[in-house]
């Protein structure tokens, strides 16, 4: 048994998610957190909203209201989401929390008595006009390193890399076009070149991962430089240093702050299950796994900044050093990164109307049409593009006419005929019968194989050929035609076995149907647990209240373990009712004219908008 940490990134709380962004980190994260507690592996799955940082100060601006409200908002909209997609979460939580902050200003603290974060100065944007600082992700230039234009003062989207604003060619204010003035002030650095050998030597010793993901992370090390953790807002964490830690306008870095998350919200778990000290067997217990789920924008921050400031804290860049109180922490096995999503062939874009909520898709369709939508034809190693066309002929095709028609049509034929899971004797099964058997059974280790090297669709593709043997198998064998009782009962017992396989294969990806099809078919008791929201009160402070998403996932008790499981005769099988809906084929023209719809208003919004602004400039 292993202790396997699913880290998932962290959404921003500045917005609802959509469909894009849960094909990156959520359903990939957990399908696998669920394949790897079947195995009997001992998993903690966490992960939060991430609240810090000019995203939520931006929209916060937007609506003329605090930072917080916005964070409050998003936070709740986003766990209820997550909780309804079935996410199994140990716990999502936060970065608003006491808790955290403590854990980041110990990390800040140790890495900077280890020497790896030291004082400096840098230069940040001004804004002429208001004389404020200009937030990096308000300032749009050219990117100095790839050359394409519309990179930000805090990255390029184009090529991936981490820019400072001072960096960007021909920088402009995204608020009002104006140039900035960059005037220097005092930073706290991450003395990212001490760390660029130890962080390199971990990355070359990691196998298995994406190709893309290991190149584009290596690649990272061509050129280090010291990285600026503190920025010139009032939103974030307060730096925990004399002279700093009361100055309201001076703040951690979000991301310095959003990747300590994985460490505090295991810790927060411990705290909350009332053993403070269980989150060690994930963090230092050198055995234990730990693997990170997002979409390649987050790679940078997987691969050199987080595992820089672990090796901060530990002590182990150039400079020495031991590790602080929480003791010797481990670093990412994998950092798993999918690719990116389009949507009818356009980039994502909730202010261009380019875009499909988790919450709106849930609200028209069935939650497992849309984590096997995912699963089967979402980026796992490269883009992909969600069409409602697809979207549909996935849902039709293979959910509805392969695998929900076989479970219904085996169910009925049982119900109609027996009535309960038919008696079998070892020497009735031919020749096909056990074949089919052969087969299916087979595929717990063919399908797990896949799982566990991150292979999801080939995953899907193989639980779908079981399925394609066994429909062969019902049409070859014909049981509607067969007069012997005996016969009959085996065929039928061979199938509900051969069904039974893949309902436990697909526990990972189709919780909610898994679970239904278990009861038809007569199975007892919990296989695959959904999560659920909780409200908790901060663990630190009595007047903070938020939604948490956690569950109960034992292996045996609400969890299957990943192998065949007998069925028995005698077990009572109903009248089945489908568990999967058939999309009508109109729904793709209804989608399709919603989304133009949705795009043609927010296009003659933005233009009101403009010609507002130039009124308003004229007066
Ligand atoms: N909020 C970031 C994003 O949406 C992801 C943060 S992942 C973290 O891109 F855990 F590192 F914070
Ligand atoms: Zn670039």
């Amino acid at each position: 048994m292993t202790n396997i940490l699913v880290s998932v990134a962290w959404p921003y709380a500045n917005g609802p998610r959509h469909i894009g962004h849960v094909a990156g980190f959520g359903v990939p994260s957990d399908v696998f957190a669920r394949y790897e507690r079947m195995k009997g592996n001992d998993v903690l799955m966490v992960s939060g909203t991430d609240e810090h940082g000019t995203p939520i100060l931006v929209e916060a601006d937007k609506e003329g209201i605090t930072p917080q409200e916005i964070a409050n908002r998003y936070n709740r909209i986003i766990a209820e989401d997550l909780t309804n997609l079935g996410l199994s979460y140990d716990l999502f939580t936060r970065t608003t929390t006491k808790n955290h902050e403590k854990v980041v200003q110990e990390l800040f603290l140790r890495c900077l008595h280890n020497g790896y974060i030291y004082k400096g100065e840098q230069q940040v944007a001004i804004s002429p006009s208001t004389g404020r600082t200009l937030p990096d992700r308000y300032i749009e230039g050219t990117c100095p390193l790839c050359g394409a234009d519309g990179a930000r003062g805090d990255q390029c989207d184009a090529c991936g890399q981490e820019l400072d604003p001072i960096d960007l060619i021909n920088p402009k204010s995204k608020i009002n076009g104006e140039t900035p003035l960059f005037k220097t002030t005092e930073h706290y650095f991450l003395d990212l070149p001490a760390l660029a050998k130890a962080n390199l030597t971990w990355l070359d010793s990691r196998e298995g991962w994406r190709t893309n993901v290991i190149n584009f992370s290596k690649g990272l090390f061509k050129e280090v430089h010291p990285r600026a953790i503190t920025r010139d807002i009032d939103w974030g964490i307060p730096v925990p240093v004399d002279g700093w830690i009361d100055n309201p306008n001076k703040r951690l870095y979000v991301w310095f702050d959003a990747v300590i998350g994985y460490l505090s919200a295991s810790i927060e778990w411990a705290r909350r299950t009332g053993k403070p000290d269980e989150w060690k067997k994930w963090w230092t217990d050198p055995a234990s796994l730990a693997y990170y789920f997002m979409g390649k924008d987050n790679i940078t921050f997987h691969s050199q900044i987080w595992p820089s400031e672990l090796l901060a804290y530990n002590g182990e860049g150039e400079l020495g050093g031991e590790s602080g109180e929480l003791g010797h922490l481990n670093l990412p096995e994998e950092v798993v990164s999918s690719a990116y999503m389009t949507m009818e062939g356009k980039k994502f874009s909730s202010s261009r109307g380019i875009v499909i909520y988790v919450r709106d898709i849930l609200s028209r369709y069935q939650v497992d049409a849309v984590r096997y939508y995912i699963s089967a034809a979402g980026p796992e190693k490269q883009d992909a593009d969600f069409t409602w066309a697809e979207f549909v002929r996935h849902n039709n095709e293979e959910l509805v006419a392969g695998w929900g028609n076989l479970v219904n049509r085996i169910a009925n034929l049982i119900y109609k005929n027996f009535g309960c899971i038919p008696e079998v004797k070892e020497d009735d099964f031919t020749a096909e019968d056990q074949t089919l058997l052969d087969t299916t059974l087979q595929g717990f280790d063919n399908v797990g194989n896949d799982l566990e090297h991150q292979n999801q669709h080939a995953a899907v593709t193989e639980i779908m050929r079981l399925v394609g043997l066994i429909n062969k198998y019902i049409s070859d064998m014909e049981p509607w035609k067969i007069n012997n009782r005996q016969r009959l009962a085996t065929v039928l017992f061979t199938a509900a076995q051969a069904v039974n396989d893949i309902d436990i294969m697909f526990a990972p990806f189709l919780p909610h149907s898994s679970q239904k099809i278990h009861d038809i078919m007569g199975g007892k008791g919990m296989i695959a647990p959904l999560p659920h929201l909780e409200e908790v009160t901060d663990l630190d402070d009595s007047q903070f209240q938020y939604p948490i998403i956690t569950g109960t996932y034992h292996l045996n008790e609400t969890v299957a373990p990943w192998k065949r499981e007998l069925i028995t005769p005698g077990a009572v099988i109903e009248k089945p009712s489908p568990v999967f809906t058939k999309i009508p084929r109109e729904a793709v023209q209804e989608e399709i004219d919603r989304f133009k719809a949705d795009m043609k208003q927010k296009k003659e919004a933005e233009k009101a908008r403009r010609i507002a602004a130039k009124k308003a400039a004229q007066n």
